[in-house]
């Protein structure tokens, strides 16, 4: 018996791994985590399975659920949206389950800031402007920041910020990060990436504030930086005609002119 972890994606019921519909469909348990799941993924289960939504739990019920699952010889699809490798609170409950000797699989998922470029069809990594992605969040409730983890901190980077969680400290956001960005630096929030009712704001750290919806109070993406903009950005030496590299050498000497594929 196995708890499957499976990513379930930022949405769409087709941004699903065929692996993890797979073991959906394999397993007569599934534990999944809210409304952030949405129903068609659920409709891969066997017709019997026994389906809980893990919102109402506190992590003993569902660690419950699991060792019920276990004595019965049941597999479990255990349903996080996104990918599991970010705020998903899989890492408590693998440590519980191997503490319970229960086996445990992860199945990737895909991840909303992914999902959010996506529908802005940009990339987040434009040469010149931005070579890095730092994903992140502001402190909510439930959830202090470690020392350092600043969002002042990451601004001096001047990186692409995908910041979640934190739709309802966009006055922090801004604050944070005007000094060093700037106020013309460009700024796209993206709700419910991928979902039928999607929201793309395109706008500005000083706009910020007045350009939001009022219907967007969670589940979106503030991302932050100069890649976000319609500013110009190098190409990439990937596919420079003159560039020299291990499958396109560029003269007789190169040193990728003697390599064979699979040398790596
Ligand atoms: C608990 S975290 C889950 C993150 C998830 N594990 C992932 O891989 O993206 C929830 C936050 O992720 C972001 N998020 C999740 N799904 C989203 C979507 N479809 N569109 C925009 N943001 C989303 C929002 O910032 C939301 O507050």
């Amino acid at each position: 018996m196995t708890v499957h972890f499976i990513g379930a994606g930022p949405g769409a019921a087709d941004l699903l791994t065929l692996r993890g519909r797979d073991l959906i469909a394999a397993s007569p348990v599934c534990l999944y985590a809210g409304s952030l799941v949405p129903d068609e993924i659920l409709s891969h289960c066997p017709p019997d399975a026994r389906i809980i939504n893990t919102a109402a739990l506190d992590l003993d019920a569902i660690i419950t659920e699991c060792k019920a699952a276990q004595q019965a010889g049941q597999d479990v699809a255990r349903l996080h949206s996104g990918d599991l490798s970010v705020w998903s609170a899989m890492g408590e409950q693998l440590r519980r389950l191997r503490a319970e000797g229960i086996e445990v699989s992860v199945t990737p998922g895909v991840p909303s800031f992914a999902a959010a470029a996506a529908a802005l069809e940009t990339e987040l990594t434009l040469p010149g402007l931005a070579q890095s992605v730092i994903l992140t969040r502001t402190p909510g409730r439930a959830s202090s920041m470690p020392q350092g983890e600043t969002l002042t901190n990451f601004a001096t980077t001047g990186a692409t910020l995908a910041i979640h969680l934190s739709i309802g400290n966009l006055d922090q956001v801004i604050a944070d990060l005007t000094p060093a960005y700037g106020a013309k630096c460009p700024v796209a929030v993206v709700y419910r990436a991928s979902w039928p009712d999607q929201q793309i704001i395109r706008t500005t750290l000083g706009a910020l504030k007045a350009d939001m919806h009022d219907n967007i109070t969670r589940t979106a993406l503030i991302l932050v930086g100069p890649a976000l903009g319609e500013g110009d950005f190098d190409e990439s030496c990937l596919y420079a005609s003159e560039y020299d590299r291990r499958y396109r050498p560029q003269t007789a000497d190169s040193p990728w002119s003697s390599w064979q594929h699979g040398d790596d």
